[in-house]
């Protein structure tokens, strides 16, 4: 019966509706075979065409294109045999997929990893002018694997001479082998301008080691860092490592990006991150921070439950000089069976981070990058007016809540609880807000749509905490079909959640609880618009 009324609705549409125009009759036909693509896919979250995607990869900037290769597998909808996906785009914002560049092989999987602009041509891999891209990754052999032993994962390069488009594979692969530890993977490479040599951290076991060369071949072990630091009840993964100006000063700290998995404060994947100092050799966490750290265990780059395996653009400019990132937006918990399955997993909106030290404290701050702006449509503003119990932001109003940019600014909050209800007719609600009573931010999807796909992802309320109730707060929310990403007081907090609501969101209201009076003295809300290419 209801095939039949499938094929009713169909032939109506394709013989019925012959003013259409040809483009409306084909999303709306690709909407009935496929109706996953419009209810699921993001608008502007990267996500491959087909199949499973994690972590992203080898990110560099070149000649106007921001590169963005990811763990692919492209032959499924979980994960596989890896391979290097790629995409590029002149924002960040808008991505073009590109071929499949870099294939596994005999050797193994191509595991995560990075990339660097060889500028020096300190490779010696330049012909005719042409300088290399130099690709750094972890090989997994996976029959090592699966016969037990444990040094299945080695340090293996590749380059490019046509700006990351195809890569050649150094044939004296492996350039550092495995020194019996099992989890050692996921090299990231950078120029450390200050030591003058390339230094690489890589994840393993639950510590990073560090490396440095002259020639991106030949590489020696420097030191380690993190044995007993942090959480150590999960595998470490996908590291970052850069120096960064502390806002405002002239001071300059490291920091260290550091995926775990499980371990996170709210299950599963997370990224921590330390600040410390560097001598070329050495990463040593910086004594108030260390401070930090006893007092909270971890301190957490987003405290939502899918931001893993983020990490930063190489070669940026100095004449930029942003620290530019991006991550997985999805938890090993449960990425390979959310429901998708035309393709798995979508990017984080890019995120330029920045070091700032606030009470004597160091934190690390997340924001949309600014090319996120002109993709904003506003829709509707108000300035300085008071809400008393409960309030429409979007209903009603002709804006589409399921790709929107929100950014409001409060004062006078209470010992109350501020909650925003993203919901639709079908009766799935999506939750955050603020509970200033009991100190936190949060996100709660137990009710947001489908849920029982794995009873890791709605069995709690994400929370993050704050140390005294706050009187003014801004934020940045972010929405784009299935992900929330909340952006607290300039990106000082950061919670990113994925959902999947049975049919579009409709309304996002934002509730008081004991009909307490809150002043909104800003409020912008902008619909994400695709600009004119
Ligand atoms: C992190 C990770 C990496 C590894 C890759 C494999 O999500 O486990 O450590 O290189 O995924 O796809």
């Amino acid at each position: 019966m209801k095939k039949l009324f499938l094929f009713a609705v169909l032939s109506f549409l394709v013989f019925g509706c012959k003013k259409k125009s040809e483009s409306n009759k084909k999303v709306i036909n690709e909407t009935l075979v496929n109706p996953e693509e419009s209810l699921y896919r993001p608008n502007f979250h990267f996500t491959p065409h087909k199949n499973w995607m994690n972590d992203p990869n080898g990110m560099f900037y070149l000649n106007g294109y921001y590169h963005l290769y990811f763990q692919y597998y492209p032959d499924s909808n979980v994960w596989g045999p890896m391979h290097w996906g790629h995409a590029k785009s002149k924002d960040m914002i808008s991505w073009e997929e590109q071929p499949i560049a870099i294939y596994p092989d005999s050797l193994g999987y191509i595991f995560s990893g990075s990339a660097v602009v060889d500028i020096n041509n300190s490779s010696g891999f330049a012909k005719d002018g042409k300088l290399p891209v130099v690709a750094m990754y972890t090989l997994h052999n996976i029959d090592g694997e699966k016969s037990g032993e444990i040094d299945f994962q080695s340090q293996a390069i590749a380059f490019s001479l046509d700006e990351g488009q195809t890569y050649k594979k150094f044939e004296g692969n492996p350039v550092i082998k495995n020194p019996q530890i099992k989890d050692f993977r996921d090299p990231k490479v950078i120029w450390d301008e200050a030591h003058e040599k390339w230094v690489m951290v890589l994840a393993a076991g639950n510590k990073l080691m560090f490396y440095s060369s002259s020639n991106l071949k030949d590489w020696k072990f420097e030191s380690d860092f993190g044995e007993h630091i942090g959480i150590q009840d999960g595998v470490w993964e996908c590291p970052d490592f850069f120096p960064m100006k502390i806002e405002g000063t002239n001071e300059t700290k490291w920091v260290a990006l550091q995926s775990i998995n499980p371990g996170h404060l709210n299950g599963g994947s997370g990224t921590e991150y330390f600040v410390g100092d560097f001598d070329g050799k050495t990463f040593v966490l910086d004594e108030i921070f260390a401070k930090q750290l006893s007092d909270k265990k971890a301190i957490w780059l987003d405290y939502g439950r899918d931001n893993y395996a983020g990490v930063t653009w190489s070669n940026i400019p100095d004449s930029d000089g942003r620290k530019l990132f991006i991550a997985w937006m999805s938890n090993w918990d449960y990425a390979q069976v959310v429901p998708t399955t035309i393709w798995r997993s979508a990017m984080t909106i890019p995120r330029e981070l920045k070091l700032k030290k606030v009470n004597d404290q160091y934190i690390l701050f997340s924001q949309p990058v600014k090319e996120l702006d002109s993709y904003k449509n506003p829709k509707l503003e108000q300035k300085n007016f008071t809400v008393k119990e409960s309030f429409t932001l979007i209903g009603n109003n002709n804006i589409d809540v399921n790709k929107s940019i929100i950014d409001i600014e409060f004062s006078n909050l209470k010992d109350d609880i501020y909650t925003f209800n993203m919901s639709n007719s079908h009766g799935d609600v999506l939750s955050f807000g603020i509970n200033n009573k009991g100190h936190y931010y949060f996100i709660d999807r137990t009710k947001s749509g489908k849920i029982d796909f794995s009873d890791k992802f709605a069995n709690k309320i994400s929370k993050t905490s704050f140390e005294t109730p706050q009187e003014k707060i801004n934020l940045q929310i972010i929405i784009d079909k299935t992900s929330l990403e909340l952006f607290f007081n300039n990106g000082d907090t950061v919670m990113t959640e994925i959902f999947f609501p049975n049919q579009p969101m409709e309304t996002l209201k934002l509730d008081t609880l004991n009909s307490a009076e809150v002043n909104i003295d800003n409020l912008v809300i902008s619909e994400f618009e695709l600009k004119n290419q």
